[in-house]
C-alpha cells in the first residue's frame, strides 16, 4: 500500500529526532510544495517539486496537497482520558469562586470521579474512553498518553491500566501508559494518608511494574494534594521498578515540584503554572519537557498561564497538552490547546507544532518513532485545510482537519 501527497503548499516536517529548544523550537523545518511518500507503514521519502513521481506505482493513492498544511500525527502527552462520568455541576461552583482545592477537600473533583470510575467495568471504561479518543482522531492526534488515577485502589487502577491496553489494541490511536495512583488521598485514607503511601510503594508499584500495566509514573505534587516529599518516595519507588518518570508539578502553587523534577531528572514535568524561576532553570539543565497544559489555566480561570516564554528563552523544551480530565480540562482537542498556547502564552506557530509532535514525542520517550515527517517514521502524518501554518493557528475553535494517515493509513477523510 502506498499513498503519496505532492504539492504541498506547507509541509511541516518538525525534522530532527531530539528535544527541541530556543530558538530551535522557532524551526519547525517547514519545506513548500513539498511531497510525503508512505509505503505501508512508514514514510519512505520526503522532499519538494516533482521527485515524488519517481515513487508512482500502480496501486499509489495520490492526494492533491494544494491549499493544505501537513503536519506530522498530534501526540498527545497527558491525558486521564480513562474515567467514567462527568462533573458539569461544579461548573455554578468555580462560577462562585470555589477554589479547585477547595471542592477536591470538600470530596467533590477527583473523588466524585473516583467514585463513578470504580462502580464501571474495564468494557464501561473503554466504551466512554473510545468515543473520547474517536473525537481527539477527528481533530488529528494519533498517539496519547493515559494515566490511571481515578481508580485509588490496586484492583480499580488496574482495571484503568487494562482499558488502556485493550484501547491500545482496538483503537487506531497509539496509548501510552502510566500509573497514577498518587492523584488524590481516597477518602478512606483521609486520616491516615501514611497508609495510603505505603500501599502505593510496597503493593501498587511493585505490582503494575511486574505485570508490565504502565512505562510512566506520575504523582500530583501540590499543596493540599501530596507533598514534595512524598512524592519523591513515590518517584523513586517507581523509578526502581523500572518505571520512567512524570509529575504534575506547580500546577496551583509553586510547592517545587519543578526543583524536584529537574533533581530526579524525570522525562517531563507538567502543568508548571506557578513554578518559580529555580525550578524554570532545574528544567533547563537537567533536560526535563516541560509538557504546557494551558487548556487547563484557563479551565480553572486562573488570570495566568504557565510561564512559555520564559520556560523557552531560558533553555527548556516546552511540549504541549490537552489533559483531557472531566475537571479542568473536559476537551479532546489539541487544535483548542494550540489557541489557548498562542493567544495565552505568546507561542508562535512554528513553536506550537514543535510542542505537539517532536517535543510532544520525546515528553513520553517515542522521538525515534514519531513525532516529526522523516524517512524512516511511522506515517502518522495529518492534513490540515489550512493554506500555511500561521493560517492554521489563527483561524480557531472550528476542526480544520482534512484528513489523519494513522501506520499508512487513511482513518479520517473529511
Ligand atoms: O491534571 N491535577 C490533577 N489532575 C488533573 C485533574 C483531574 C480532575 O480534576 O479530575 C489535572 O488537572
Ligand atoms: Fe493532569
Amino acid at each position: 500500500m502506498s499513498i503519496i501527497i505532492k504539492h504541498i503548499d506547507c509541509l511541516v516536517t518538525c525534522e530532527g529526532s531530539y528535544m527541541k529548544k530556543r530558538e530551535e523550537m522557532k524551526d519547525a523545518k517547514i519545506i513548500e510544495n513539498g511531497y510525503v511518500v508512505i509505503e505501508d507503514d512508514k514514510i519512505i521519502a520526503v522532499g519538494s517539486g516533482e521527485g515524488y513521481n519517481d515513487y508512482i506505482k500502480e496501486n499509489s493513492e495520490v492526494l492533491e496537497g494544494k491549499g493544505k498544511t501537513v503536519t506530522p500525527g498530534l501526540v498527545d502527552p497527558h491525558t486521564h482520558v480513562v474515567y467514567s462520568g462527568s462533573r458539569e455541576r461544579e461548573l455554578p461552583l468555580k462560577l462562585n469562586k470555589v477554589g479547585y482545592i477547595e471542592i477536591l477537600k470538600m470530596g467533590g473533583g477527583i473523588l466524585s470521579t473516583v467514585e463513578n470510575t470504580r462502580n464501571a467495568s474495564i468494557e464501561d471504561l473503554a466504551k466512554e474512553a473510545r468515543k473520547r479518543l474517536d473525537v481527539m482522531l477527528n481533530h488529528g492526534t494519533t498517539t496519547v498518553e493515559s494515566k490511571s488515577g481515578y481508580g485509588l485502589t490496586l484492583e480499580s487502577e488496574v482495571k484503568i491500566l487494562e482499558a488502556n491496553k485493550l484501547l491500545n489494541e482496538t483503537h487506531p490511536i497509539d496509548i501510552v501508559s502510566t500509573f497514577m495512583g498518587a492523584h488524590a488521598i481516597p477518602k478512606e485514607y483521609k486520616s491516615c494518608r501514611e497508609e495510603f503511601i505505603k500501599k502505593i510503594n510496597n503493593e501498587m508499584i511493585p505490582y503494575i511494574s511486574k505485570n508490565n500495566l504502565a512505562e510512566f509514573i506520575d504523582c500530583f505534587c501540590e499543596e493540599g494534594v501530596f507533598t514534595t516529599e512524598e512524592c519523591r518516595t513515590i518517584l523513586e519507588t517507581g523509578r526502581n521498578h523500572g518505571l520512567k518518570l512524570k509529575i504534575h508539578a506547580d500546577e496551583v502553587e509553586s510547592v517545587k515540584g519543578a526543583e524536584l523534577a529537574g533533581e530526579l531528572k524525570t522525562t517531563s514535568a507538567e502543568h508548571l503554572i506557578a513554578a518559580s524561576d529555580e525550578g524554570i532553570k532545574a528544567l533547563s539543565d537537567n533536560e526535563v519537557v516541560a509538557v504546557l497544559l494551558p487548556s487547563t489555566a484557563f479551565y480553572l480561570m486562573l488570570g495566568k498561564y504557565a510561564r512559555a516564554r520564559e520556560m523557552i528563552d531560558n533553555g527548556v523544551a516546552v511540549a504541549l497538552a490537552t489533559d483531557c480530565n472531566p475537571g479542568t480540562s473536559p476537551t479532546e482537542s489539541l487544535q483548542n490547546v494550540m489557541t489557548f498556547a498562542c493567544f495565552g502564552m505568546r507561542m508562535f506557530p512554528e513553536e506550537i507544532i514543535n510542542a505537539m509532535t517532536i517535543n510532544a514525542a520525546c515528553a513520553i520517550n517515542r522521538q525515534h518513532n514519531i513525532g516529526s515527517i522523516e524517512v524512516n517514521k511511522k506515517a502518522d502524518i495529518v492534513v490540515f485545510d489550512s493554506k500555511n501554518l500561521n493560517h492554521l493557528i489563527y483561524h480557531f475553535g472550528v476542526n480544520v482537519v482534512d484528513k489523519v494517515i494513522k501506520n499508512g493509513k487513511i482513518v479520517v477523510d473529511r
